[in-house]
């Protein structure tokens, strides 16, 4: 078979065989699929051997970039050894080297590490461990089964981290399925709920949120949050102090706080982990997409002495924590993160970001030029650029129009790979982008966002 025949029979056979996720099918498979066939550094090339700039680090994790020499060769030494044993009552050196790293980079008093293969999984793991914790709390038993969760906020597609969702588009239809959390408004100051403005507000948001959990702190296990940007809601990015105050409130009325720091973990914001910004040490915190570098799915629920000693029993008290999947704490994954987060120290990734983020904030500015830009989201090297039909009224493009979509398929055409959420344009390049990559990146995705917005002609830009 030639090259063209077996390019054509895979593009029909992905059209024909796979479901993907979060698409809708219809239209996918009216369209020439696009195949990526290799990866290396910022770029991706699909099977005609096309080059592609990757503006979202493949959905937020590739922290150093594709084929790192170190991950492969990490993966590759513990391939020698064994490619998997469980963690179900034995142990193996990368989870326990692992488990011990984390903790040192973790907010204090984070000390036991729970491993699992998903964000979504992670939640589902800090979400049971909390309402556990309760029902073995001598002083509390049985009273605290309910969740605070925020509006916008999205936490994974398991059902429950759906239950604690807050994005109606993926998450009402599931409704009688779901845990029935107490809903709070998020902190999303460019379309706030209670129709305020930041910073004349005084964060209104919290002093509703202080109400609602005096009034249900008896029967309210814990609280879950997105530390600094809910993420996956369009980057909306918290204002200065909402996760401290969050901190401080959850500590007072008792309430566990469980930090997702899945989408914002691993150096997203500038520094390891979001919590770190306002010197916050939550109960649970999550983690997971950039963890591995990119490379194998592992993600981990870390908590306190506290938390695990509840679980802590004679075996027939049945304390323990009945929850582990098949794959939990695989080898080949723990050794993948290992090197990553020794890359991580090796090249001072973090002190290196500072430059990027700066790039970023900078090349930015100019999308304010564009009318149907309304707002420009970023924090630390993390963004998103909402498109909308009238600035001054806020008023969105009509759903149909699919201005997102056609965004990041313009932007295909110029070399540079984006997945919008909504009519929100994210831009997450892998955090060692170097400044060639990333001017090219911001170039493309603005004449992109002008081309499909305003209806300006085409112009090549590489
Ligand atoms: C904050 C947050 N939590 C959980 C998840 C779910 O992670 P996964 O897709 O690995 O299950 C995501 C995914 O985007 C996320 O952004």
């Amino acid at each position: 078979m030639d090259i063209e025949d077996r390019n054509r029979q895979l593009e029909n056979d992905d059209r024909k065989y796979v479901w993907h996720p979060f698409t809708q099918m219809k239209d996918y498979v009216r369209e020439k699929p696009l195949i990526i066939e290799r990866g290396e550094g910022s770029f991706l090339w699909d099977i005609y051997g096309n080059k592609y700039i990757d503006g979202i680090s493949s959905l937020w994790v590739t922290t150093h970039g594709h084929c790192k020499r170190e991950i492969d060769e990490a993966i590759a030494e513990q391939l020698t050894k064994i490619s998997h044993t469980t963690l179900l009552g034995l142990s193996h050196p990368p989870a326990i080297k692992l488990a011990q790293k984390l903790v040192s980079i973790t907010p204090q008093g984070l000390n036991k590490v729970f491993y699992s293969e998903s964000g979504s999984t992670a939640v589902e793991i800090a979400l049971k461990m909390a309402f556990q914790y309760w029902h073995q709390n001598p002083d509390e038993p049985d009273e605290k089964n309910k969740f605070i969760s925020l509006r916008n906020a999205y936490h994974g597609d398991t059902i429950g981290a759906v239950g604690v969702g807050g994005i109606d588009l993926f998450h009402k239809v599931y409704g009688p399925l779901l845990v029935d959390p107490i809903k709070v408004s998020s902190p999303h100051c460019y379309r706030c709920d209670l129709e305020k403005s930041y910073p004349s507000c005084n964060l209104e948001c919290i002093t509703q949120l202080e109400k609602i959990m005096r009034t249900h702190q008896h029967e309210t296990a814990a609280l879950i949050i997105e530390p600094l940007v809910q993420a996956a809601a369009g980057m909306l990015v918290s204002p200065p102090g909402f996760l401290k105050r969050t901190r401080e409130l959850c500590t007072r009325y008792d309430i566990l706080m469980l930090a997702d720091e899945v989408a914002v973990g691993m150096g997203r914001t500038g520094k390891m982990f979001a919590c770190e910004h306002e010197d916050v040490t939550p109960d649970i915190l999550m983690m997971g997409k950039g963890l591995t570098g990119g490379y194998l799915p592992l993600s981990a629920t870390m908590t306190t002495d506290k938390i695990y000693e509840a679980f802590l029993g004679k075996y027939e008290d049945f304390k323990t924590f009945f929850h582990g999947h098949t794959y939990t704490g695989n080898p080949l994954a723990c050794s993948a993160a290992l090197a990553n987060l020794y890359i991580f120290e090796r090249d001072g990734t973090l002190a290196k970001l500072g430059e990027n983020i700066t790039l970023l904030k900078e090349g930015l500015k100019r999308f304010w030029d564009l009318r149907h830009v309304g707002d420009i989201r970023q924090k630390g090297f993390m963004a998103g650029i909402e498109l909308v039909l009238d600035r001054d009224s806020k008023a969105p493009f009509p759903t149909g129009r699919k201005t997102g979509i056609k965004v990041i398929m313009e932007a295909r055409k110029r070399g540079l790979i984006l997945r919008p959420l909504g009519d929100v344009i994210i831009l997450m390049p892998h955090l060692n982008i170097g400044p060639r990559e990333l001017h090219e990146l911001i170039n493309i995705t603005y004449d992109s966002v002008k081309h499909v917005t305003e209806g300006t002609a085409f112009r090549e830009t590489r």
